[in-house]
């Protein structure tokens, strides 16, 4: 920042040089200005504030009648501004947890239709019968409650956590301040004239430490917690005005984000910081990327293949994917095909929004990926006709905690949205599809689904068994169903159209749906639609839980057909799990030029 004084500065002497001097001088200001900016768009964008931008060229430009002690000031006001307001913005905070007791241990069937044969994927050691199948836990739900909350990642959360007080309210706006005492502790620490704040911001810190290590919900905490708050609200108040380097805590904030594995554990278990940032930054440059291509898009209108005898044939092995992330279903893709031995009988179907829908397509026209097809599919342009299938809705993701004295544990659970429900409409010539979530990353070939018996039943998915529909209570209603049997989780599945149409699992889903009037009923609906219809894939195939599980050990991973990112920690966003994110940034391109352009390094 410090640089931009210097430049207006040169800039105010312009006038008094020679004229020869004088466009060299331009020169070295607009190369400057260049660097200086390529330095300052990607802060800014790091920073989440669309605004910083805008302000840093207005005052280059009043500077330079100002001179450099204005200038000065702004560095320290302006950035510590928008330091300030960032941290302004950390108000929200998770969603409310789910506090289920555990009640009992019980051995019993998992609801999944008992398959014929189980298709294991290729190349692997088959890991005799699932785990799964053992004694298992029941989860009994606690209370019920608005499932708007759990849809972790979506703009509903925000929107509830306004009106809603939170079982851990307390803990993780301690999570959030304990953080903003982090970064400034180490500027104040150096100014020798600061020593009293420095005492009293590492007390702060180190109490909150203590207390948040004990605590996980805000029943855990000590009385008069409240004023342990006020005094750290008002210590980190003193540290923002004090007169320290801001870019220090600039750098800080940004260093806290780079976190280690530990650090990002402890803080990414309620820290709406960092989910805040996250969900922040990184779009920011998958904004710009789409952005990017969109405007390219329409620049060279670019011819689109004819291929429409193959996106219709049936005896082809067709993908299905909804999604408006390029990087995400570029990666699906390349990763199925790069593993798969036929790329040419493999089609690719990318269902988007009208926002995504001219980038998802200059994307998939500027890439190739070996001889397979890709058609990109706007979903309002197919004429839906059911309310239910109005809006492009991505399939979701539900957060679950539960925890009891002997452990606690977040599942996160990925369903089918209403938009599924329309995919035999879609693809009418289509018998079986397999359909992939753009959180995936394929590492065998997939081939052997196509040939997956699923007698006669509708869809093939992988079963999730730690949470049972006990814990799914809530959103069941009146219906009859097995409380033991287990979740299971979009990602990976195969679907028998034919079946069904035959059965009209659509119709079905909408009635069950209009026996729920919340929107929130998906994940129920879903659970009931496909009772009895779902055939579980053997438990090789797809490894979930790579978006919020440090446990997973890295021959788990290698042994894996798929790999499910379920959870908060996607690895295109700047919080994915370090060691886990190279399996999927692997299958990117690297030199793609739009990706450098917007800077786009996941
Ligand atoms: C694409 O193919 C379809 C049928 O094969 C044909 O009706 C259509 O005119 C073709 N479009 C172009 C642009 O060639
Ligand atoms: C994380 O992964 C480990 C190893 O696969 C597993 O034992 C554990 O149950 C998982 N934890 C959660 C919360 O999913
Ligand atoms: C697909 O992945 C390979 C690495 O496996 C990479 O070299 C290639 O550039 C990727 N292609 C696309 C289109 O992303």
């Amino acid at each position: 920042m410090k640089k931009t004084v210097a430049i207006s500065s040169h800039n105010s002497n312009n006038n008094t040089m020679p004229s020869g001097k004088k466009r060299w001088s331009w020169l070295v200001i607009s190369v400057l200005g260049l660097v200086l900016l390529s330095m300052l768009v990607p802060l800014a964008f790091i920073l989440g504030l669309p605004h910083s931008i805008g302000s840093v060229t207005e005052q280059r430009s009043s500077t330079s009648r100002k001179g450099p002690a204005v200038d000065t000031s702004f560095n320290k006001g302006g950035l510590s501004s928008r330091v300030d307001g960032l941290l302004k913005n950390l108000g929200p905070t998770l969603p409310k947890d789910r506090r289920n007791s555990v009640t009992k241990a019980e051995n019993k069937t998992t609801g999944f239709a008992a398959p014929k044969q189980m298709i294991k994927p290729p190349q692997k050691t088959h890991n005799g019968g699932s785990s799964a199948d053992g004694p298992k836990k029941v989860e009994a739900i606690g209370e019920s409650e608005k499932t708007c909350e759990l849809k972790f990642g979506s703009y509903c959360l925000w929107r509830q956590q306004h009106r809603e007080k939170m079982k851990d309210f307390i803990v993780k706006k301690m999570k959030d301040q304990l953080y903003v005492a982090r970064a400034y502790y180490p500027s104040i620490a150096k100014l020798p004239a600061l020593d009293h704040l420095s005492q009293e911001i590492k007390q702060n810190i180190q109490e909150f430490e203590r207390i948040l290590s004990e605590s996980s919900s805000d029943t855990d905490l000590p009385p008069q917690v409240e004023k342990k708050l006020q005094k750290m609200e008002m210590t980190i108040t003193k540290a923002k005005s004090a007169t320290v380097d801001c870019n220090n805590v600039d750098k800080k904030l940004r260093q806290l984000v780079d976190l280690t594995e530990d650090e990002a554990n402890f803080h990414m278990k309620q820290s709406a910081f960092l989910y805040q940032l996250a969900v922040q930054t990184t779009p920011k440059s998958l904004h710009c990327l789409s952005m990017r291509l969109t405007v390219e898009y329409f620049k060279t209108s670019p011819a689109d293949a004819n291929q429409s005898e193959d996106l219709l044939n049936p005896e082809l092995h067709h993908f299905v994917m909804f999604s408006n992330n390029v990087l995400a279903s570029s990666v699906v893709i390349n990763s199925t095909v790069m593993n798969s031995k036929a790329s040419g009988k493999q089609v690719f179907h990318v269902l988007t929004d009208k926002q995504s829908f001219f980038s998802m397509k200059m994307w998939f026209i500027t890439e190739t990926y070996k001889d397979a097809t890709v058609q990109v599919l706007n979903i309002e342009d197919l004429n839906l006709k059911s309310h239910l299938f109005s809006h492009f809705s991505m399939p979701q993701e539900l957060r679950f905690s539960f925890s009891s004295a002997s452990e606690s544990r977040t599942e996160y659970i990925s369903v089918f949205s209403h938009l599924h429900y329309a995919l035999p409409h879609i693809f009418p010539t289509l018998k079986k599809i397999v359909v992939l979530d753009d959180d995936i990353v394929v590492q065998r070939d997939l081939s052997a689904l196509w040939s997956l018996d699923l007698d006669g039943k509708v869809i093939g998915a992988s079963k999730f068994c730690a949470v049972k529909l006990a814990a799914l209570k809530s959103y069941m209603g009146k219906e009859n169903y097995d409380a033991e049997s287990c979740t299971w989780m979009s990602g990976l599945n195969v679907i028998d159209l034919v079946q069904w149409r035959k059965r009209d699992v659509t119709k079905m889903y909408q009635s069950l749906v209009q026996q729920r009037p919340s929107e929130a009923t998906t994940l129920g609906a879903t659970m009931l639609t496909f009772q009895g219809l779902l055939v579980a894939l053997d438990d090789t195939w797809v490894l979930s839980g790579m978006g919020h599980n440090y446990s997973i050990t890295y021959e788990a991973i290698k042994k894996a057909a798929v790999l499910h990112f379920n959870g908060n920690m996607k690895p295109w966003l700047e919080l994915g799990i370090p060691t886990y994110k190279v399996h999927w940034r692997k299958f990117l391109n690297k030199d793609n030029h739009f990706l450098t352009d917007c800077n786009v390094n996941p």
